[in-house]
């Protein structure tokens, strides 16, 4: 693709990694952010001339994919809770932790308060490619009317909570750890003492986890909608101490078949999921019936 507009090259970026694409001799070398796993070789470079030569292994398509949102029946249209969690996977295989152990633990909680008339309205969403780059969830804020993104009153987050070396996590609201990264909007922290309490209550240990914008709720706190959620790790590290609080081994990875075609139905943790599905069902009872949300 010789500086070719709208050609879209898919490989297994990182976030805030750059990819630099080598010219041959004499041609010039270009750096392109990589954004979630995707990234689009845009109309500037073809126009500033540049000439790039890609090689890839994964061959794009185009394919039309959709979200899946399931608003309760009762509940004030005007105060929305939402939680989601993406239910695409890598191409390299199932995505059983990552995700449907999210995907999974919120389409539990949703049947089992389907017939409960809370005072708010819940709204769950299964997040389509998410793997691509955030896809499903920045469409849909993107195309949130002011109205509706007004509405939106919180969002929680569900992405890989059955690690099978985890650590309860809890996104970070306010930096309470001071890692220096992104807080949350104003009652993110708020959110993450809810599920801290919930953990608390059951005299089990949690740690926070840094808001990187590697999952779904960056295009929700993007436009400053109070957000949290949990996760149990990926391809990170578990440490000393957090394996004083959970278990498990550490020095190895949270979830060894991160993006790997392992990552079956064995690939999960029961207690994990037991217990994450406790706290998104708490977090959905709590917000569903709060009359003083979280928030500005
Ligand atoms: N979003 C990442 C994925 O689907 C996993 C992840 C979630 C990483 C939360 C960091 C924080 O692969
Ligand atoms: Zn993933
Ligand atoms: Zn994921
Ligand atoms: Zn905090």
């Amino acid at each position: 693709a010789a500086g070719a507009a709208g050609v879209v090259i898919f490989n297994e970026g990182q976030p805030g990694r750059t990819d630099t694409l080598a010219g041959t001799a004499g041609e010039p070398t270009v750096s392109i952010p990589v954004v979630g796993t995707s990234f689009a070789i845009g109309q500037e470079l073809a126009a500033a001339g540049t000439v790039l030569h890609l090689k890839t292994d994964t061959i794009s398509e185009m394919r039309t994919t959709e979200n899946v949102i399931a608003d309760s029946r009762w509940g004030d249209p005007n105060k929305v809770v939402q939680l989601g969690a993406h239910l695409d996977s890598v191409l390299a295989g199932p995505g059983i932790n990552d995700n449907g152990s999210g995907s999974a633990a919120i389409l539990e909680v949703a049947e089992t308060l389907a017939k409960v008339p809370t005072r708010n309205k819940l709204r769950f969403s299964w997040w389509s490619a998410e793997e691509l780059g955030l896809l499903g969830s920045e469409h849909y804020v993107a195309t949130l009317s002011a109205e509706e993104q007004a509405r939106t009153k919180l969002y929680l987050n569900f992405d890989m909570v059955a690690s099978p070396n985890y650590s309860l996590m809890i996104y970070d609201g306010d930096d309470s750890d001071a890692t220096g990264a992104p807080a949350g909007p104003e009652g993110s922290a708020e959110i993450e003492k809810l599920f801290e309490k919930y953990f608390d209550v059951l005299r089990q240990g949690h740690v926070g986890t840094d808001f990187t914008g590697r999952s779904d709720y960056g295009p929700f706190i993007g436009v400053g909608i109070p957000s949290g959620g949990l996760f149990t790790g990926a391809e990170g590290i578990k440490t000393a101490a957090e394996q004083a609080l959970f278990g498990g081994t550490a020095g190895q990875a949270y979830d060894s078949c991160y993006h790997q075609a392992c990552d079956t139905i064995a690939n999960v943790n029961d207690k994990a999921l037991a217990l994450n599905t406790g706290a998104i069902a708490t977090a959905a009872v709590v917000y569903g019936f709060s009359r003083d949300l979280p928030g500005p």
